[in-house]
């Protein structure tokens, strides 16, 4: 487990949303660098890992080896709807047992949410990269992290034993910039 990197990557609104009240992230929080920013990083990684309802959809999605949250089965499973793909649940399952089972032992992993899926990885991330929308709220929406909105994300991050660096612009035009959360505890 020591050789797997484990990066985290959500965009949040200005208080602390990754969805809206209906449980679906809005148009409000997509932003062209953002996406750029996010395909670029999973590309890049080896093995992506999500909750059932925050699959990424993009272009390159079906290319990409992952692992699926679910209660639905009782340990690991193949995903009947996607060969790339395996379900875990990991009340029945740990987290190297899934990847020794997808072969993946080394290299980069993805989580990309949704909150509780970030809550488990919390005090294992190398890095969590926090994307923000300052100009969006979603009142009522979803939090991102459990904690939220009781706490910010970067109160539950440096909670975790992260500290920021320095923060990139991704979208000038509407202030939405990523700080990587990066482990020194
Ligand atoms: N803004 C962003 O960057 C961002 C990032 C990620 C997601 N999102 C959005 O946020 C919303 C997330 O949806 P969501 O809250 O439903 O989260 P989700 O984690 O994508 O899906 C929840 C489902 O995943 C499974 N699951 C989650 N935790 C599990 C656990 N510990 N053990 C076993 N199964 C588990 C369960 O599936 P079963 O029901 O099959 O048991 C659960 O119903 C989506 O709209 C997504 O698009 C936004």
């Amino acid at each position: 487990m020591v050789a797997l990197r484990i990066d985290g990557y959500v965009i949040v609104s200005a208080d602390g949303m990754l969805a809206n009240a209906d449980r679906v992230m809005p148009i409000e929080l997509k932003f062209e660098g953002d996406k750029q920013f996010f395909t670029t990083a999973l590309d890049r990684a080896d093995l992506i890992v999500h909750g059932r309802h925050s699959y990424e959809d993009q272009p390159n999605s079906p290319r990409r080896k992952r692992i699926v949250l679910t209660r639905t089965i009782d340990a690991i499973a193949p995903d009947p709807a996607n060969p790339k793909a395996v379900l875990w649940n990991p009340a029945g399952a740990t987290f190297e047992a899934i990847c020794d089972f997808v072969g993946v032992v080394s290299g980069t992993v993805a989580i990309i949410g949704g909150p509780d899926v970030f809550g488990m990885f919390m005090d294992r991330y190398d890095t969590f990269w926090l994307s923000q929308a300052p100009r969006v709220r979603l009142p009522g929406g979803e939090p991102c992290f459990p904690g939220v909105p009781q706490h910010s994300p970067q109160d539950i991050l440096a909670a975790h034993g992260m500290r920021a660096g320095e923060t990139q612009i991704l979208d000038a035009a509407d202030d939405v910039s990523v700080t990587p959360w990066r482990r020194v505890v």
